[in-house]
């Protein structure tokens, strides 16, 4: 049964649910988890989840992503293709894709002719597709689950959007696996707040400041055994022959192919 609009609570009429203590508590405990016990996810959860999805805030009332929930053999060639083994033994898999196409067709459902605006589609798509990602896994990991963001999928963008039959303007962000953890996984550190919270205007960090930064990231990079060094890792995704390097050609020639590309000037 729906609830009519009218009697559904807003915030500001109910009280808060949890104090700064608790909400913080709830932030403290997330980790990124990428074992899982193999166990389904109750109908009621996913539903939960899915809910929560499509309460996020949307650009322009437009909701523009898909998630393209993930089973059976399209689901094992997903995982394969990323490079991320952990997609398929999830309780849950979805790949998390901007999606500028549906719009498109709803402006040409009301008699107009879709603009041509890839890049402005692309920039705001990618933060509808963010943010109802985002809440899935805040919502997951309320009802006890835990998962895992997998930029993997731009690690074959191409043949994982003809696997799915994405449409043109639709783009795959990132994959999102949710299950009950199998594993016990320290807090991973994160920068000093003074790098990432800027006053009005962006102030630039010191040489210092970012050597200290380094070292208190340097744990995330850890293995058994081994010190962690973050700056390495860094290196491995952003330095010239890293990772980011390599997703760049098969990422443009799938802007090209899904006309997300924006016009050259
Ligand atoms: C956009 C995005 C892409 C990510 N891609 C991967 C991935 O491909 N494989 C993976 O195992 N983890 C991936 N992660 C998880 C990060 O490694 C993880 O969030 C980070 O190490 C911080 O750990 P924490 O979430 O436990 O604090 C990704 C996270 C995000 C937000």
């Amino acid at each position: 049964m729906t609830v009519p609009v009218s009697v559904i609570p807003t915030r500001a009429q109910t009280p808060p649910t949890q104090s700064p203590d608790e909400v913080r508590a709830f932030f403290a405990a997330h980790r990124t988890v990428r074992r899982y016990q193999p166990s389904a996810m109750p109908a009621e959860h996913l539903d939960t989840i899915l809910y929560a999805a499509q309460r996020a805030p949307t650009d322009a009332t437009a909701q523009l992503y898909s998630l393209i929930r993930l089973t059976g053999e399209i689901r094992e060639r997903v995982a394969e293709l990323s490079g991320n083994a952990h997609i398929a033994a999830a309780s849950e898999s979805f790949v998390i894709c901007a999606d500028a196409y549906r719009v498109r067709q709803f402006v040409a459902h009301g008699g107009a002719e879709p603009g041509h605006s890839p890049t402005s589609d692309l920039h705001f798509a990618l933060g509808d597709a963010v943010l109802a990602g985002q809440n899935m896994l805040l919502a997951a990991e309320m009802l006890g689950y835990q998962g895992c963001w997998i930029g993997g999928v731009m690690n074959a963008p191409g043949d994982i959007s003809e696997l799915l039959a994405l449409p043109p303007g639709v783009l795959p962000f990132a994959a999102l696996t949710i299950g009950l953890s199998a594993e016990d996984t320290p807090q991973r550190p994160r920068l000093p707040r003074e790098l990432v919270v800027h006053e009005n205007r962006y102030r630039l960090p010191s040489p210092e400041e970012l050597a200290a930064a380094a070292e208190i990231m340097n744990p995330i990079a850890a293995r058994p055994g081994q010190p962690g060094n973050w700056v390495r890792l860094l290196c491995a995704y952003f330095a010239v022959g890293g990772s980011m390097e390599k997703r760049e050609g098969p990422l443009r020639r799938l802007l090209r192919r899904q006309q997300l590309e924006g016009d050259r000037q």
